[in-house]
């Protein structure tokens, strides 16, 4: 009798097990450049990664059908993976531009965003649009649109680094007179880091609008239509209103 029961237990975890391989979710490879907040960072507590772009990606990812897994690599690394495969799509507050839409496909937009810079506050009067800047030392990030703003001011001197926290050193020990980037992350910098509130600030002035979109290997519809549709779908259900306030709205 015993032994008739633990057959039967045995049988029904084997189908069990063959029956939730077999529903397994797919994996999404999201990668991400964690130093750009609130839209992607690593939280120090949790060591997981945040921000909007985390939530919004992990609610698209979940809806579409996938297990979302995040990884972190340089912004300027991307690019190149999703192309590669190595990754299925880039979530890291990525502007959709022309060049970058001849490389990748992109979802519906999600954020407009758009280039602004910090300088020191003894400078505003000075700086008041990036063509200010001229012969000036500017940081940036490597591969992102500030980093092609700095290089149109002319006579210029760019320093780009791998992180957006390196740019922000390079301002604070006043080796850089400004950093270019975008202004909804110059914002939160500048409201969670008291020292540097103290000393920096940033100019009314915002470059052209920017769209955030998630980015897909070129041609790869499957994927993309996929996301857009979890996407409209969190829209219509008030969820993405959600994760916006959670981050841009006390
Ligand atoms: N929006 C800018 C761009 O697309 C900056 C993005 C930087 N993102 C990041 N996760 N570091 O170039």
């Amino acid at each position: 009798m015993q032994f008739k029961k633990f057959v039967v237990c045995a049988c029904a975890a084997a189908c069990g097990l063959a029956a939730t391989s077999s529903f397994a979710r797919d994996i999404l490879r999201v990668g991400t450049e964690p130093t750009f907040a609130p839209f992607e960072f690593l939280d120090t507590d949790t060591k997981e990664f945040s921000g909007f772009d985390m939530d919004l990606i992990r609610a698209v990812g979940t809806k579409a059908g996938y297990d979302v897994k995040i990884l972190n690599m340089g912004f300027d690394a991307l690019i190149p993976a999703v192309m590669t495969g190595t990754i299925d799509v880039i979530a890291a507050g990525v502007s959709i531009t022309p060049e970058r839409a001849n490389r990748v496909d992109f979802t519906t937009p999600y954020y407009v965003s758009g280039v602004s810079m910090l300088i020191h506050k003894a400078d505003a009067g000075k700086y008041k649009t990036f063509a200010d800047l001229k012969g000036k030392k500017i940081a940036v990030q490597i591969g992102n649109t500030g980093a092609g703003k700095a290089k149109a001011v002319p006579g210029a001197l760019v320093s780009a680094f791998n992180t957006t926290s390196e740019a922000f050193m390079d301002l604070l020990s006043k080796n850089a007179d400004a950093v270019f980037l975008d202004r909804p992350v110059l914002a939160y910098y500048l409201k969670n880091q008291e020292k540097a509130a103290k000393v920096l600030t940033i100019p009314p002035y915002i470059d052209d609008a920017e769209n955030y979109g998630f980015a897909v290997k070129k041609g790869n519809k499957a994927l993309l239509e996929k996301l857009n549709k979890a996407y409209a779908d969190l829209k219509a259900s008030g969820e993405v209103d959600k994760i916006y306030k959670k981050w841009f709205q006390e």
